[in-house]
């Protein structure tokens, strides 16, 4: 079953949220179109619900104030059991992606999630978008890339002594009840695969539902968490399910919660401490029998000496840690060879050639070792996806390998005469517009080509008033190192890591 990252869902039914968190690993709770479009600006959600009490006008509506911030994500209206199938016209017509008439089409919703899923993986936005089968579809065996069955439980490749120590921590920590976990490590390197392994390993059918806490301000971010009662705050109109509630006994994780105001971290230890929250604005106190989960890529210690972190908070969380290695690190380096050909294995970024490109030379290998790798897994992730789209042949060499494409507007000397009255934002409309040939204008896969979001993207194609059809001609892009040709091919001259 396909998981998307990260759901909105604007409404207070709960067996919507229910229907939400089953396939999205972040759910995030919105009850007005203003609400939606608060969370929206910092999410970057996959897709979002509605629910009945939203109507096709509204949905326009919301297209009309959102339209900056949210691209190409799918909106689902969900209707209510007795509502009307000729909506499904109006919806569509005001720029829905699909319309569920009631709980009879709740089924619906996961080949709609599947559709858009393969569309991600196409983009390949991110790692996590990955099949267990090879680029053709066909099926591979991958265990030589996993060290055990939790490991491949969750497609952790390794085989490193630093893996090694990650599992077995995992394992003794799902197993235990310690409660709250902390799961620490510079970004890209697995925590919310940990996350992932605990709560399959200690609340398989419960639910899962997680938030970051970046991406929210003070005021959402709380009522997210706790929920609200009617009445509480201005615009709270009505009563509102908080994570901690809809997470009842399976499991809660807050990402990134060194980002979590200070105020509400001490209203998070009351919740540790006490096991029982309260609704903002509630009286009765709620039980929480969740899991909690905290993950960072920040240093705690160094956060609490900063101010930044109540200490009491970081004691309570800071019990059992499960610590990610970097992968530049002495004990985790020697993976990178490892899951360089994992990702080559697995990406579906590029259907076309399927199973057409099928190793990586030594060189290369040698060079994606010796790069130091700050952004970790998904960085090389990243790098193995970009190298497959502009391979043509059937192995990435050295000059696959690109480390960071917005480099690439850095050209040598012998090719400076082929810049001469080029401007840095000529050849950087000049990029976007061959990505963006290249994937036949999927803009989450130019976007992942170009190693920049996809809102970036927008804002430029924008900025540059880029069309589908003023895209350079492709004859147009080869190397012919004419004056006024600042090709591609010179763009993505690989910048050298070795
Ligand atoms: N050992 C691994 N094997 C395969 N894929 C991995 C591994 N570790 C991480 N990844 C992939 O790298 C990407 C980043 O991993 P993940 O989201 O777990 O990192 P994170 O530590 O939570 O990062 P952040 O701090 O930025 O949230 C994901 O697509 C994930 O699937
Ligand atoms: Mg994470």
């Amino acid at each position: 079953m396909s998981l998307l990252k990260r759901i909105v869902v604007v409404s207070r039914d709960a067996e919507i949220h229910r229907l939400a968190q089953k396939y999205g690993r972040e759910v995030f709770g919105a009850d007005s179109l203003n609400d939606a479009l608060g969370i929206v600006k910092t999410a970057n959600p996959d897709l979002i619900l509605f629910d009945h009490r939203f109507n096709p006008d509204h949905i326009r509506e919301f297209f009309d104030t959102a339209d900056k911030y949210l691209g190409d994500v799918p909106v689902v209206a969900v209707g209510g059991d007795d509502s009307d199938a000729g909506l499904y016209d109006e919806y569509i017509k005001m720029g829905a992606y699909d319309y569920l008439q009631g709980r009879r089409d709740y089924g619906r919703l996961e080949q709609i999630i599947n559709v858009i899923e393969n569309d991600l993986s196409g983009s390949g936005s991110e790692a996590g978008h990955r099949t267990e089968s090879s680029a053709s579809g066909s099926e591979v065996n991958l265990s030589r890339f996993f060290v055990d069955n939790l490991a491949a439980s969750v497609s952790m490749v390794g085989k490193s002594c630093a893996i090694i120590n990650t599992l077995k921590m995992t394992q003794l920590v799902a197993e235990s009840r310690c409660n709250p976990i902390l799961i620490v490590g510079e970004t890209g390197t697995g925590k919310e695969l940990v996350a992932r392994a605990i709560h399959a390993l200690r609340h398989p059918n419960e639910p899962c539902v997680a938030v970051n806490c970046a991406a929210l301000t003070a005021n959402l971010l709380e009522s997210e968490l706790f929920g609200h009662v009617k009445g509480s705050f201005t615009g709270a109109d009505r009563e509102k399910i908080g994570l901690l509630e809809l997470a009842s006994t399976g499991t809660l994780l807050l990402d990134e919660i060194s980002e979590m105001p200070i105020d509400l971290q001490a209203k998070l230890l009351r919740v540790l401490q006490e096991k029982s929250f309260r609704k903002v604005g509630g009286i009765r106190n709620i039980d929480c029998k969740a899991t909690i989960m905290a993950s960072s890529n920040r240093n705690l210690n160094n956060e609490v000496l900063a101010n930044r972190f109540r200490r009491d908070l970081y004691y309570r969380l800071n019990v059992s840690p499960i610590t990610l290695a970097p992968l530049r690190s002495p004990e985790r380096r020697e993976d990178i060879r490892l899951l360089a050909e994992y990702f080559l294995k697995t990406s579906t970024i590029c259907p076309e050639k399927r199973d057409k490109v099928k190793s990586l030379t030594q060189m290369a290998i040698e060079a994606l070792e010796k790069h130091d790798w700050p952004g970790n897994v998904r960085e090389l992730s990243n790098v193995i996806e970009r190298a497959i789209l502009l391979e043509t042949t059937d192995k990435i060499g050295l000059s696959g390998i690109i480390i960071d494409p917005s480099e690439c507007n850095r050209v040598s000397g012998d090719t400076t005469d082929l810049i001469k009255g080029f401007s840095l934002a000529k050849a950087e409309r000049e990029l976007i517009s061959r990505a963006l040939q290249e994937t036949g204008w999927q803009k989450t896969r130019a976007a992942a080509l170009l190693g920049i979001t996809r809102a970036t993207l927008y804002a430029k194609v924008k900025q540059y008033q880029i069309e589908k059809n003023s895209c350079i001609e492709k004859s147009s892009v080869s190397a012919k190192g004419g004056q006024d040709d600042f090709s591609m091919s010179s763009l993505s001259k690989p910048v050298p890591i070795h």
